[in-house]
């Protein structure tokens, strides 16, 4: 069996950029903005609970199987599908894998970026002071006046994708190494300041149980998919980004170890979120968890306004959350990317620009769907933003994500898993378990609950 020491696009400088690199990925949107506002709107624990489950059980194994492979093909997960294939004697039917990732990639950060837009937008209102002394009703007003306005929402979705795209096409681990350094502690010192004062000033009480309180009658059959979709778009899997960056890991650094330190890192950070958020929404009239996307971008600044030097400490946070976005944007790119790069020995600026051209057309209908199109639904209550965050994160990353164990547990070679990994006898039969039966059949379950689940409902 070929083994490549290198990746042609570069390689990480050590293991601990990539736990950054990969945690950079993993913590984003998804963990500050969205984890709490769908917490929110599934009703806390429960959804918590399975949301946790989900991570350990099925996310842990299928992160460990796309940096295996990706570290053993070191190309894009396209060509490294098609080698793997090749060695294993399998069919070509699992290159799929890496087909429907780039697709799955295209379509979500067409809507991540709208939202990393609404991020940099909040760094200029907060920095403005508008929210000092604030209440829930003005910042409600605030952030949907905002939503009403297209040009606006526009102007800074292209922002967004023009910065993804100049960092993207400077070569990742460049700048991006660099960067990310200071980036994560700094996010993680914010955090821990946004939850103190959470803790002070809102119903703390309430945001916790709120958080952790089990009821399971406040779960519905959705709510279980949805969970699963979170835990693995937090995680940034299921659609070759990991496995991407996984062909850039050196070969002395050990899979699972990372793996679970990326996984606890991307954890801290959404629970930190949700400790920051729900007790500001209990301590507020006129907040309700249950909100929806808004969430971040009302209670943050009603906080922070209502704070000693809040403006300056709000621009700061927002600038992160931004941040955090754009690292994970980077991601959502590179398995596209580096297929163009490889297939057409094309140039890396020029292959950027022309995804983000893509990307940015296509965020247009996400843009226009909090406005314009608010009354246009694709199916059922669904606008345009709905239809294709609900396709790519609970259908399209769940279904890339059981492709890759199955084809990790039960078609690749033992002897090359047995390689990547190296494994303590001990905990071999656990990594087995877990990749052939748990991971497939959890994503399976859940799958098979909803479908029958809406059916009954
Ligand atoms: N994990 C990121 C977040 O939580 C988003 C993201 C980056 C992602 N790369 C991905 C999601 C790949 C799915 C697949 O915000």
């Amino acid at each position: 069996m070929a083994q490549e020491d290198q990746s042609r696009h570069g390689m990480w400088s050590s293991r601990l950029l990539f736990i950054l690199a990969a945690a950079g990925s993993a913590v984003g949107l998804g963990n500050i903005w969205k984890f709490p506002y769908i917490v929110g709107e599934n009703g806390g624990g429960a959804f918590v609970v399975v949301y946790l489950v989900c991570i350990f059980l099925i996310g842990v194994p299928i992160m460990m199987a796309e940096v295996l492979m990706g570290r053993h093909g070191r190309q894009s997960p396209i060509n490294t599908m098609r080698l793997l294939v090749k060695e294993s004697n399998a069919r070509p039917f699992w290159i799929m894998i890496g087909w429907m990732g780039v697709l799955a990639g295209f379509l979500i950060l067409s809507y991540y970026a709208v939202i990393a837009g609404w991020a940099f937008y909040y760094i200029f209102q907060l920095a403005s002071g508008l929210f000092e002394g604030a209440d829930g009703a003005f910042a409600t007003e605030t952030f949907n006046t905002f939503l009403a306005d297209p040009w606006l929402m526009l102007f800074w979705q292209t922002l967004f994708m023009a910065l993804t795209v100049f960092i993207v096409s400077r070569g990742v681990s460049r700048g991006l190494e660099a960067a990310i350094k200071w980036f994560m502690p700094l996010l993680f010192i914010l955090m821990v300041a946004v939850v103190g004062y959470s803790m002070i000033w809102g119903d703390f009480a309430a945001g916790l149980s709120f958080l952790f309180s089990f009821d399971v009658s406040a779960l519905s059959v959705d709510g279980v998919l949805i969970a699963m979709g979170q835990a693995f778009f937090t995680l940034s899997l299921g659609m070759g980004a990991i496995m991407a960056y996984g062909a850039y890991v050196p070969m002395n650094t050990s899979v699972t170890q990372t793996v679970i330190t990326i996984a606890l890192l991307d954890t801290g950070v959404a629970l930190a979120a949700g400790l920051a958020i729900f007790p500001i929404v209990f301590a507020s009239p006129g907040l309700e968890p249950g909100q929806g996307p808004g969430l971040m971008f009302v209670t943050i600044p009603l906080a922070l306004g209502n704070l000693p030097f809040g403006a300056i400490v709000g621009a700061i946070f927002f600038a992160l959350v931004s941040f955090a976005a754009i690292t994970s944007a980077i991601s959502l790119t590179e398995p596209a990317l580096a297929y163009l790069v490889e297939e057409y020995n094309a140039k890396r600026e020029r292959v950027a620009i022309s995804l983000g051209v893509i990307c940015w057309v296509l965020g247009i209908g996400t843009v226009l769907s909090f406005n314009v199109w608010a009354d246009f639904h694709i199916v059922g209550e669904k606008t345009f933003f709905d239809f294709v965050d609900y396709v790519s994160q609970n259908i399209m990353l769940p279904l890339g994500g059981l492709l890759i164990a199955l084809c990790a547990g039960w078609v690749l070679p033992k002897a090359l898993v047995k390689a990547q990994l190296k494994l303590p006898a001990g905990v071999e039969p656990v990594w087995s378990v877990l990749i052939k039966f748990v991971a497939p059949a959890g994503v399976l379950a859940v799958f098979v609950y909803t479908l029958f689940g809406n059916v009954v409902a």
